[in-house]
């Protein structure tokens, strides 16, 4: 069963595919990499997290056998309900409208490079929004080189992920084909990326009173950013790709 689509993205292969075209059962199969390392080392032990886009928890889940207390946010159901020990709400990030702040805000996996430029900025928005006046945002990145050398593949559990090609679909855009190829089981997604050089994705926090404090890894995808005091400048936006009905947060 699959959730709506987003302009531009699409998954196939079994289970529940996410408007992003992610596949579900695929994300419960991925293990977890260095990704709660960086982030332990980058924050206060026991800190509040706002997760978002926790997907199935595989990075949520570490955390919180770590001392963390995650919420998780994510706009797919299948995904949030095969989280465990954290709170979970069910929205478009670009929705998110909590009435509390954390000592974290997460936004991993890439999401920055929105392909349309409303939804990074109703990100950044979500990051800017939830984050205390003295906690910070970690936000990860792609890495200079991730639209060279296709298509490229790596083993990982038992199987390979093969990112097939990167392809421009409009100025700054590029539409990107990854498969998932394992023995009993082979799924595709196809999102959109907006590449952006380190002076334009500082900008981009710029915008939204966001301030790079560290690059946290050598390759630089890991950033901590922090608010920029002051009222916020990142001003309620329209917010792209806002769903007539169904789009309410859920909390849970
Ligand atoms: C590539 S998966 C990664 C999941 C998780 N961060 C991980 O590393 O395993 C991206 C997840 O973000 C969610 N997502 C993507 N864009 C979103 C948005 N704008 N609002 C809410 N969820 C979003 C998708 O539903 C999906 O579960």
């Amino acid at each position: 069963m699959s959730e709506r689509v987003r302009a531009g993205y699409r998954g196939t292969g079994p289970g529940a595919i996410t408007p992003d075209g992610c596949a579900v059962e695929l994300y419960e199969r991925l293990p977890v990499g260095d990704e709660p390392d960086v982030i332990a080392r980058a924050v206060p032990a026991r800190a509040r997290i706002l997760e978002l886009g926790s997907g199935v928890g595989r990075v949520t889940h570490p955390l919180v056998e770590r001392g963390f207390t995650v919420t998780a946010v994510d706009e797919s159901p299948r995904m949030l309900e095969r989280v465990r020990g954290a709170r979970t709400v069910c929205t478009p990030i670009e929705d998110l409208e909590l009435d509390e702040r954390f000592d974290v805000v997460l936004l991993a996996s890439f999401l920055i490079h929105a392909g349309d430029p409303l939804v990074r900025r109703g990100l950044l928005r979500a990051c800017r929004q939830h984050v205390t006046d003295d906690g910070c945002v970690l936000i990860q990145r792609e890495s200079e080189d991730r639209h060279e050398n296709l298509p490229r593949e790596r083993k990982i559990a038992g199987g390979r992920i093969r990112v097939v090609s990167s392809e421009p679909v409009r100025p700054g855009v590029r539409s990107v084909h990854v498969e998932y190829l394992f023995p009993d089981v082979r799924w595709t997604q196809t999102f959109l990326s907006h590449p952006l050089t380190t002076q334009a994705f500082e900008e981009a926090l710029a915008e939204a009173g966001l301030a790079v404090d560290a690059y946290l890894t050598g390759d630089r995808t890991w950033v901590r950013a922090l608010p920029v005091p002051g009222p916020s400048r990142a001003a309620p936006l329209p917010r792209a790709g806002k769903r007539a009905a169904g789009a309410d947060a859920a909390t849970s």
